[in-house]
């Protein structure tokens, strides 16, 4: 037998590889994700001590990252308080406080909030993500002109969980 050779990663461990583990099915969302992941590799290979301008960048873009699912979940009959909205918000609060404790001179903190957050995002695309895409399907709501087909299908929803997606 054949041994592969292995391709190297100049991520190192802590990196995130874009791979169909990944994939959500929704084109949108899933392009939000790649951008998501090569920031976040970015990220952990850039010297502590640059890390700001682009970590400024990263924490702008998960908030429209996360704007767009809120918005796509409240057109489709979810509650604003939806558990995965709820994800979402202690992420970003997350996020702010790290920035705040950088610029307070704890240098490695980007980098360890990084590595969190290679470990977070499979499981939050995996499930939620993937039960929020699976549910705009089931609707007919088109990710990219952000209108439903029949707007009468989700009248009588009213969702505070995760669609399909147990939110423990
Ligand atoms: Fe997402
Ligand atoms: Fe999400």
């Amino acid at each position: 037998m054949q041994t592969q050779t292995e391709q190297s990663s100049n991520l190192g461990l802590a990196g995130l590889e874009w791979s169909d583990q990944l994939v959500t099915g929704n084109e949108r969302m899933d392009h939000t994700h790649e951008e998501f992941v090569t920031m976040l590799n970015a990220l952990l290979i850039t010297p502590p001590t640059e890390q700001l301008n682009l970590y400024r960048a990263f924490l702008t873009h998960t908030v429209e990252h996360f704007t767009q699912e809120e918005r796509w979940m409240l057109a489709t009959g979810f509650t604003a308080e939806n558990c995965h909205a709820g994800q979402h918000a202690s992420i970003l609060e997350t996020m702010r406080a790290v920035e705040t404790h950088y610029v307070q001179g704890d240098g490695e903190i980007i980098t360890r909030l990084a590595e969190a957050l290679a470990e977070w995002f499979p499981q939050h695309a995996a499930s939620m993500d993937a039960g929020l895409a699976q549910h705009l399907q089931s609707v007919a709501f088109d990710t990219e002109t952000e209108t439903l087909a029949d707007p009468s299908v989700i009248r009588s929803m009213t969702m505070s969980g995760c669609g399909s997606i147990s939110c423990s």
